[in-house]
């Protein structure tokens, strides 16, 4: 494993993190929960992602029992939660959203769950246009202060946003955010480098990119058709399903089919590759895997050996293949 900075920060965090937002509880239970994150954490991953909207709940709740189980010190792994959709079924307005109220008692949620005493990473999952930046920035500073959140960050936030909040900060004295979570992978690319480009020299941020396989679509798993047991059959994802069978969908596996030739030639794996080409980008500052069983994980750790083959050609041949490189911003 390799450890970056998350952003300007001093806290170093694995390349390689692993996430909970489909598999605990849906896919996994406490034993294989527990299973996948030995595997991850014996492999040097250090951060564990998680969110209150995760199986309403039950995501934090399984992995704070993995936690309590596998008894690791507090001090050698990063956990986060992030904020505002509510944890129960149909929330009331005091339950979502990122206004005081609910930010504080998710967080405490958060905390009663996950078993720990302090929330590494904060997230606030969306937006929230109904609340005053202000409120928000205050209330991340005072988690802070309180000790409960060591770092904060945002979750798809535009850079005027985010820009908002850094400058809300600067301007009262409160504590910036940190880190985004945007979803980065070979089919989607302009909000990482291009739209919060200026932000990394900026304010020195840090990105812990999502959905790093498209949903599992870059493993090439679903080629020639919907398997059993993926993510696409899960009741709940059919959206997935959709996006795979649309002409867009068809477009996409056509590439995927592409990139597995560039996969063999580098004689590894369509998967390994699509996270080697997420690890490759400087401004990743950790690619959160998303694995439902063990064998997966392992599989997506040799991802790491991968990094050093992808030349400047092999990033050339992949561009070709994608057709979706962003131009360089204008220079004057
Ligand atoms: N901030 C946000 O809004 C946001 C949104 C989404 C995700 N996230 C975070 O990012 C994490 C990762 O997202 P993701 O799960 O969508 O990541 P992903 O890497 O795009 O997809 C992971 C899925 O792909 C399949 N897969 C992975 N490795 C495989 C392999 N070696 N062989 C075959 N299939 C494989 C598995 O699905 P099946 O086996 O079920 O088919 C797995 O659950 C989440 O857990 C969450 O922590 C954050």
């Amino acid at each position: 494993m390799n450890y970056r900075r998350l952003g300007k920060s001093g806290l170093p965090i694995s390349a390689l993190s692993y996430g909970s937002w489909v598999t605990f509880s849906t896919q996994l239970a406490v034993d294989a929960a527990l299973e996948t994150m030995t595997a991850a954490y014996d492999a040097g991953i250090n951060f564990f992602d998680n969110a209150e909207v995760y199986a309403l709940g039950q995501s934090e709740t399984i992995m704070g029992q993995a936690l309590q189980r596998a008894g690791w010190r507090r001090d050698t792994y990063i956990v986060s939660s992030k904020v505002i959709w509510g944890s129960v079924p149909d929330p009331k307005p005091t339950q979502r959203g990122l206004h005081r109220k609910h930010v504080f008692e998710a967080c405490h949620d958060a905390l009663r769950r996950l078993q720990v005493d302090y929330l590494d990473l904060y997230f606030c999952h969306r937006y929230d246009p109904n609340v005053p930046m202000e409120e928000l920035v205050r209330t991340m500073t005072d988690l802070v202060h309180q000790g409960k959140v060591l770092y904060w960050g945002t979750s798809e936030w535009t850079p005027s946003q985010i820009m908002e909040a850094y400058g809300v900060a600067r301007e009262y004295g409160l504590v910036p955010p940190t880190m985004e979570q945007p979803e980065y992978n070979m089919f989607r690319r302009d909000r990482v480098e291009v739209e919060l480009a200026p932000l990394y020299e900026k304010m020195g941020l840090g990105t812990t990119i999502w959905s790093p396989l498209y949903y599992g679509v870059l493993t090439g798993k679903y080629n020639d058709g919907i398997p059993d047991e993926s993510r696409a059959t899960l009741p709940g994802y059919e959206w997935m399903r959709e996006i795979i069978e649309s002409d867009e969908g068809h477009s996409r596996l056509d590439k995927v089919r592409e990139l597995t030739r560039v996969a063999k030639d580098l004689d590894t794996s369509t998967t390994r590759l699509a996270l080697a080409w997420c690890l490759k980008n400087p401004h990743v500052s950790t690619v959160i895997l998303g694995a439902s069983r063990v064998e997966q994980l392992r599989d997506n750790l040799q991802a790491l050996d991968v990094v050093p083959r992808i030349t400047n050609d092999v990033m050339a041949a992949i561009d070709e293949i994608l057709g979706n490189k962003p131009k360089p911003p204008e220079s004057f």
